[in-house]
């Protein structure tokens, strides 16, 4: 139907005869011309209808924007004064001889270049929405992302391999999605949070190099960085370690930022214990674009006559820590009472600080609610130890270490952003040496930090079963400015260690084998040492879009209640199946309402 795009139109096809089809973006009648940018996925073309061609005009005439066209014209320059260096095809135009309304369209909901409308809308009609530039330009820069992650992946012997959808639950901390089986009354399917299990079974059966672009689902609370659905660039690998896996996924991600958006990223990546990362950060995520950190104290507060800093001191698992802002002081009363209130969303009960007026005049040169609980000796400490100066504003925390490292740093990204002191560029940065385990307080229980089958670093099993607290794993995840785009580890692949993890984990010897029967089984035939990887593709996207949510590079995604606009989904079943459902549950015994 056509034999140009409209966005590629220049100026080596002056004279020629072109056929575009394309939106109406706009249509502008300037004294007795008609003017339609007429667009389509690679950009905009401006065509001209003039009066002298009465037939072709009336129809010009008629159009309105999104109506769809197919075009036939010439080529030409635009005249002088009118060409537009914002557009790339923006010398030239075409001088329509042909016109055909290919569809007309009712008036759109929202104009497609104005940017205040609400996201709820853009959801509701995505199909428009999309037609959006900035949205096409997304998805396009999504699909060339995975095309060369592929191509990377294929060029060193790794297979694409796909795994079921409709399987067994995946511990990946998530709720699982069920399917009612039709065909075993009272039976479900449960949709795959990772294909984790799958692709351990596919290197013992000796697939080598495994990967896969594939659909995962959880059904947990969404934020801007979670969906639902989502989708992962699954890696598995046999017979390595740590130093290789990482070194190859490594140089796939600095080939990927070199070839789509021309930047270096460090080679070799930095790395870091978790242990240094939340007590830097008070998060294991950092993000390194922001020169700020945090301080512990804890040794400084033990003694200090101020209890909401002497108890969590002095308790094993409390903390207190210190933010210092250079230049903060210039935070008015009003902003320390907002950063008060933000902290408290992470359960801090209140925000201690320090204003640092004039450093060299001791005590008072300080400003600060607390300065009267604070021994000189305390007060030297933090002033040291933070690298305080002249203009310093100092805050604190103080509780159980998670509320602590939570509230400061988020306060942290919070400050860094309000302040503008990110910095520009990429900070990759591997986290490693995690626990193997954490308390599950609710539930009384250990539960692993990343999913059951991740190797410990120990020499074996006795350690493990003796040392759940400070048992580290052979984990690591991939970090970028502040989001966690990867994460994997280096499996157990002895059914016996297999096991003693589950009974660390409270998984009961018959819970086991009914879960993961099959891979304690599979363990026993013969399995190859072996790691893998899983990225967030879509949080990759994000974040080398420029985008702010993963939304906007998913052509559809699902709302914050996890609910699709567009089609209303979830529905509710018909009646025929909701009867058959009930049906089934009844048979199992389980209460139908
Ligand atoms: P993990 O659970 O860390 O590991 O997931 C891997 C990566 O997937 C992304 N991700 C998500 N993206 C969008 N929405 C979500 N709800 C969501 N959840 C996770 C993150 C994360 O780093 N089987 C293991 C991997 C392995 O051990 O090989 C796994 O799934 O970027
Ligand atoms: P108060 O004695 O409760 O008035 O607190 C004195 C100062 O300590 C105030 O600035 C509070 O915001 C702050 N503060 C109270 N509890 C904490 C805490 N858990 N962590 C940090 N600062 C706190």
């Amino acid at each position: 139907m056509r034999n140009h795009y409209c966005g590629h139109l220049n100026e080596s096809l002056i004279d020629q005869n072109v056929i575009l089809c394309g939106w109406v973006n706009r249509r502008r009648d300037h004294g007795g011309v008609i003017f339609i940018d007429l667009r389509d996925r690679e950009g905009l073309a401006q065509v001209v209808f003039e009066p002298e061609a009465a037939e072709i005009f009336a129809m010009a005439e008629r159009v309105r924007n999104e109506y769809v066209l197919r075009i036939q014209g010439t080529v030409r320059h635009r005249p002088e004064g009118t060409v537009n260096p914002e557009l790339a095809t923006g010398q030239v135009e075409v001088v329509c001889q042909h016109i055909e309304i290919l569809n007309a369209a009712e008036t759109p909901p929202f104009q497609l270049d104005d940017s205040n409308v609400s996201e709820e809308i853009r959801l509701r009609y995505r199909y428009i929405d999309l037609r959006r530039p900035e949205m096409q330009a997304r998805l396009q820069l999504r699909a060339k992302i995975i095309t060369l992650l592929r191509h990377f992946l294929d060029e060193q012997g790794f297979l694409d391999i796909e795994t079921p959808m409709l399987t067994k639950a995946t511990p990946e901390g998530a709720r699982d999605y069920l399917v009612p089986s039709r065909t075993h009354p009272g039976q479900f399917f449960a949709l795959p949070q990772s294909p984790q299990l799958f692709k351990q079974l596919l290197m013992m059966s000796g697939m080598e190099r495994y990967y896969q672009v594939v659909r995962c689902f959880r059904d947990e609370d969404l934020r801007a960085d979670r969906q639902p659905e989502f989708t992962q660039l699954d890696i598995e690998m046999s017979f390595i370690d740590e130093t290789t896996i990482k070194n190859v996924m490594e140089s796939m991600i600095r080939r990927l930022f070199k070839e789509v958006l021309n930047e270096d990223l460090p080679n070799p990546f930095p790395s870091m214990s978790y242990e240094e990362s939340m007590r830097r950060f008070g998060t294991d995520k950092p993000d390194l674009r922001i020169p700020l950190e945090l301080t512990d104290v804890n040794d400084l507060m033990a003694d200090v006559e101020f209890n909401v800093f002497a108890k969590p001191a002095k308790d094993p698992d409390g903390r207190v820590a210190a933010l210092c802002v250079p230049n903060g002081k210039a935070l008015s009363r009003k902003q320390i009472d907002d950063y008060t209130g933000f902290v408290g969303i992470y359960g801090a009960k209140g925000l201690a600080y320090i204003k640092v007026n004039d450093i060299t005049a001791g005590r008072k040169g300080l400003q600060s609610p607390i300065l009267k609980f604070l021994p000189d000796q305390a007060i030297e400490g933090i002033l040291e130890r933070t690298k305080a100066d002249t203009g310093s504003l100092i805050f604190f925390g103080a509780d159980k270490a998670k509320i602590v490292n939570e509230a400061l740093g988020a306060l942290r990204l919070k400050i860094g952003n309000d302040l503008k002191l990110v910095q520009k560029g990429w900070k990759p940065l591997w986290v490693v040496d995690y626990p193997m385990f954490e308390w599950d307080e609710k539930e009384k229980r250990w539960a692993s930090l990343h999913h059951p089958f991740t190797a410990p670093n120990v020499p074996d099993i006795a350690t493990l079963e003796a040392n759940p607290k400070t048992c580290l794993s052979r984990a690591y995840d991939m970090v970028l400015n502040g989001n966690e785009i990867g994460g994997g580890s280096i499996r157990i692949h002895r059914p016996d260690m297999q096991s003693a993890a589950f009974r660390v984990l409270g998984i009961g010897e018959e819970e086991a084998q009914e879960k993961f029967g099959f891979l304690l089984e599979a363990l026993q035939y013969g399995c190859p040492p072996h790691g893998g990887i899983a990225f967030g593709l879509d949080r990759l996207a994000m974040l080398m879009s420029g985008a702010s949510s993963i939304r906007d590079v998913i052509a559809f995604p699902k709302t914050q209640t996890a609910s699709c606009l567009l089609t209303s989904a979830p529905s509710t079943a018909s009646q025929a199946q909701l009867r058959e459902l009930h049906i089934r549950l009844r048979t199992q015994g389980t209460p139908s309402t």
